[in-house]
């Protein structure tokens, strides 16, 4: 079929205001971006005339600034689902103008399946080749696109030369069946493939291809830095450690580690650490150390749903396909996040809190327990489901204003359940085994900045010590509330609720 090339314009004017976008891409790894960036104009148009226009968008993940930002400073967005890190966006959503839903990435595709979300008219797709027959080779993420492409009523193809066509058979294709006719997804090993390299959709509902040449709007990573180091040492220490105990096999279990520059170092950490044997990541984002530590050796192989690397690094891995495409693979954001995978492998989980509490409940998202930060992110896929599940930060935020440690968590991600191992700076709170009122102590112990060891050793007595899980609930927030007063938690004066 010979298809229709149109401009982003074009392919942006078929989009109507209240429509639903679907997106391809994980991070802004393999986003589509030229024609969402048109689409900000049509809607700033629009809202000068007096008209209103506004989409939902259905993503992977956060996407870049050609799409969260644009459309949200443009005030074009209703709605979207799932993760974003974009700041614009980040504000509005805020400031009460936009619906938001902070859903876990590996349920995305299934609950717009499941018709949770309402309709998919459209769905835009990064590619790097596109066949007559409907073949649709993606770029650097799995993200969402085998759904939403199945789904929408129609499809834009963004051929984008900026992506090498060696990413061609980077991916692994699979969706699977909903219930009742679903079945186990049949990936034992990490470098298991069990899809297709491509997504076939119906050629006939493509009705544009739009040329670009547009970068991936990748962030970069901050350089190296003492606390990230320290942290990524303890955790390597950790590990090592539980190894020799025998509580993880020496032949070792795959890693997810999260987003970010402390989840860059920890994977940094554990590649230098020899006593570690070279191990297999299956996690959701790929990021830069992964690739290094491939190339050195120490990491056998790579699956994820995103390439989100700097670009030097993404083109590194095009123009070395012959050495990367044996240890790399590409899925869809429900196989890269799926629990039932995640428990099957005996996934080693490494994720970052803002804040956690004194009985292990862990608050991945919301500052102050009001403000939305990103968003969940795959980060409950892995932890319910892990082997061993670990959540790292700084002991202390803003120059030690703020405790990472608090009485209780404002807004809860991940319970007191599924939290296994809290790890800082100052070391390492093995919360196995335990009951909620030995967590407390290990955590003080370990975990907390010296500056407020006996603030949190004072909240305790409190309580009534007794309880399950002592709290005086008066004072149980009362370090934000501190913080919203006098802008530091150590001004707590834990008089007023004896
Ligand atoms: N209270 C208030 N602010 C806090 C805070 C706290 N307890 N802890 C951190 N912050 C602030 C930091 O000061 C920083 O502010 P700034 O942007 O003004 O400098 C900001 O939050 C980000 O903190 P930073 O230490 O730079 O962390 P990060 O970039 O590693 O991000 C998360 C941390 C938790 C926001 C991020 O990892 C995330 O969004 N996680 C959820 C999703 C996830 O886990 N995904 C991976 C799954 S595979």
């Amino acid at each position: 079929m010979a298809f229709n090339y149109i401009s982003a314009a074009e392919a942006a004017s078929l989009i109507k205001h209240g429509y639903n976008i679907g997106l391809s891409g994980f991070t802004p790894a393999g986003t589509a971006k030229a024609v969402t960036a048109e689409l900000a104009k049509i809607a700033e148009a629009e809202h000068a005339k007096g008209n209103p226009f506004q989409v939902g968008i259905f993503t992977g993940a956060s996407t870049g600034d050609s799409c969260d930002g644009v459309l949200s400073r443009a005030k074009a967005i209703r709605y979207r689902a799932p993760y974003t890190t974009n700041a614009d966006f980040r504000k509005a959503v805020n400031n009460g103008e936009i619906a938001y839903n902070d859903i876990h990435l590996s349920q995305m595709a299934q609950e717009v399946r499941y018709g949770f979300l309402g309709k998919v008219n459209v769905a835009i797709l990064e590619a790097c080749e596109v066949t007559p027959d409907g073949k649709i080779y993606l770029t650097a993420a799995g993200g969402i696109s085998p759904t939403i492409a199945r789904l929408a009523d129609f499809i834009i193809v963004e051929l984008n030369a900026a992506h090498s066509k060696a990413a061609m058979g980077l991916h692994d294709v699979y969706e699977p069946l909903d219930p009742p006719y679903r079945r186990e997804i049949p990936i034992y090993t990490p470098s298991d493939r069990i899809g297709l390299p491509y997504v076939q959709v119906d050629p006939k509902k493509i009705v544009g291809i739009v040329e670009t040449n547009w970068p991936d709007e990748a962030r970069a990573f901050s350089e190296a830095d003492p606390l990230t180091d320290k942290i990524g040492q303890n955790v390597a220490d950790f590990l090592v450690h539980e190894m020799k105990a025998g509580r993880i096999p020496a032949s070792f279990l795959p890693l997810q580690s999260g987003v970010g520059n402390i989840a860059n170092a920890v994977l940094g950490a554990l590649g230098h650490d020899k006593t570690i044997p070279a191990f297999n990541v299956y996690t959701e984002v790929i990021q830069n150390a992964v690739i290094g530590l491939i190339r050195d050796g120490r990491v056998k192989f790579a699956s994820g749903c995103s390439l989100t690397v700097t670009n030097d690094c993404l083109n590194e891995v095009y123009n070395d396909m012959d050495f990367f495409r044996d240890k790399l693979v590409l899925r869809p954001s429900e196989i890269s996040n799926s629990p039932e995978i995640v428990r099957r492998l005996g996934i080693i989980s490494i994720n970052t809190a803002i804040e956690a509490d004194l009985y292990g409940n862990v608050n991945s998202t919301h500052i102050g327990g009001t403000k939305m930060m990103n968003g969940i992110g795959g980060s409950g896929d892995f932890t319910r489901n892990a082997y061993i599940s670990i959540f790292t930060c700084p002991s202390v935020a803003k120059g030690g204003k703020i405790s990472a440690i608090v009485p209780m968590v404002a807004h809860e991600d991940h319970s007191e359940h599924d939290v296994k191992i809290i790890i800082t700076e100052q070391g390492v709170a093995d919360l196995r085994g335990k009951s909620p009122k030995e967590r407390a102590q290990t955590i003080i112990e370990n975990c907390v900045h010296p500056d407020y060891k006996n603030i949190l050793w004072d909240y305790l007595k409190l309580t009534d010590g007794k309880s399950q899980t002592p709290h005086n609930i008066r004072a149980a927030l009362a370090l934000h509330a501190e913080l919203a007063q006098s802008g530091d938690m150590r001004n707590i004066d834990w008089g007023q609720y004896k």
